[in-house]
C-alpha cells in the first residue's frame, strides 16, 4: 500500500445481474467491509437486499429524472461519491452488472478519485453480455462479437461487419440526442433499421434479450426479421443481438502469404 495516499479510498463492484446468483465473495467482502455504499443497481428489490449488507446505502436513483440530461445525473452521482472519499471514507459503488461497461459513472469516480491522490478500482461483474452468450447460445470467439452503444451507430459512421455478431446496447432509447428521455418511439427505432439495413437484408433475423434481474424471472427472448424491429417494445433494459448475415471470407492473399512463410521456415529448420 502506497502510504502517501489520502485516507480515503474507492472501490466500484458489479453485483452481477440477477439477485443473489452473480455477486463474488469479493465484490461481497467490499460491501461489507467499507464505510459508505452508493448502490446503483437494476431494481429496487436489488437495493432491499443490499441493505441486508450495509447499514449505509445510498441509492443513486433518485439523480434519475426524464428531463434532464443523463450527463448531470452521472456528474452528480460522481460529485456524491467524491465527498465521502475526500471525507476520509472508504467507500463502495455497487453497479449492476459489471461497473465497467457502458457505465459511466463508476469509471469517471475512479479517474477523479486517483487524480486527487486516493486509492481506487474496480472489481469486475457479470454483465448483460455474460448472461446473453449463456442464454443465446453464442460464443464471440467463433465469428467474432461487435458491440455498439446503438445510438452511435445513428450519430457517427461506423463500419459494421455483418460477418460477426452485433450487439446493440441501449435500444430502448436509441436516437436520443437529448440525453434526457428514457426512450424513444417507432420512427426513431426505423432510423436504426434504415442504417442497419446498409448491411443486413430487412428480413433477416435479430434477438431482443433481456436477462432475468430477479431469480423468479425469465430472461426475455424475442426473434423477429429487422424490417420489424420499430414494431416490437424495446425498453430500457433490453439489448438487441444481431447473428452474422454472411459467411467469413477467406484472405486467399494473406493465407498464400502464410503458407510461403511456412515453406520458409521449413527450409531454414
Ligand atoms: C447503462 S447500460 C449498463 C450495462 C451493465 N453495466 C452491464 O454490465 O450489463 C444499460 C444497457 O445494458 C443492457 N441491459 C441492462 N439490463 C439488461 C438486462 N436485464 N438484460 C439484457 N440487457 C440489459 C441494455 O442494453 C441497457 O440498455
Amino acid at each position: 500500500m502506497d502510504d502517501t495516499r489520502l485516507p480515503g479510498s474507492l472501490v466500484c463492484v458489479g453485483i452481477g445481474m440477477t439477485l443473489g446468483s452473480h455477486l463474488g465473495p469479493l465484490a461481497r467482502s467490499y460491501i461489507e467491509q467499507s464505510d459508505v455504499v452508493f448502490a446503483g443497481v437494476s431494481d429496487g428489490v436489488v437495493e432491499l437486499w443490499l441493505q441486508r449488507m450495509h447499514k449505509d446505502v445510498r441509492s443513486l436513483q433518485p439523480y434519475y429524472r426524464e428531463g434532464k440530461s443523463r450527463m448531470q445525473t452521472y456528474r452528480q452521482m460522481v460529485e456524491a461519491i467524491l465527498t465521502e472519499v475526500r471525507a476520509g471514507k472508504k467507500v463502495c459503488g455497487v453497479f449492476y452488472g459489471h461497473p465497467g461497461v457502458f457505465a459511466w459513472a463508476p469509471h469517471k469516480s475512479i479517474a477523479v478519485a486517483r487524480s486527487e491522490g486516493y486509492a481506487a478500482h474496480m472489481e469486475p461483474g457479470i454483465s448483460a453480455e455474460d448472461c446473453l452468450y449463456a442464454d443465446l447460445g453464442i460464443d464471440p470467439g467463433t465469428y467474432g462479437c461487435q458491440h455498439y452503444e446503438a445510438s452511435q451507430l445513428l450519430f457517427y459512421q461506423r463500419r459494421i461487419d455483418p460477418t460477426a455478431y452485433l450487439v446493440l446496447w441501449q435500444v430502448g432509447m436509441v436516437g436520443d440526442q437529448s440525453l434526457a428521455r428514457f426512450s424513444t418511439g417507432p420512427a426513431y427505432k426505423q432510423v436504426l433499421v434504415d442504417v442497419l439495413a446498409r448491411d443486413y437484408p430487412l428480413d433477416h433475423e435479430v434477438i431482443i434479450y433481456r436477462t432475468p434481474t430477479l431469480p423468479i424471472q425469465q430472461a426475455r427472448i424475442v426473434r423477429v426479421a429487422l424490417g420489424d424491429l420499430p414494431r416490437v417494445e424495446i425498453d430500457m433494459a433490453d439489448t438487441v443481438v444481431i447473428p452474422p448475415a454472411h459467411p467469413l471470407q477467406v484472405d486467399h492473399e494473406m493465407r498464400a502469404r502464410l503458407a510461403a512463410l511456412d515453406r520458409d521456415t521449413s527450409d531454414t529448420v
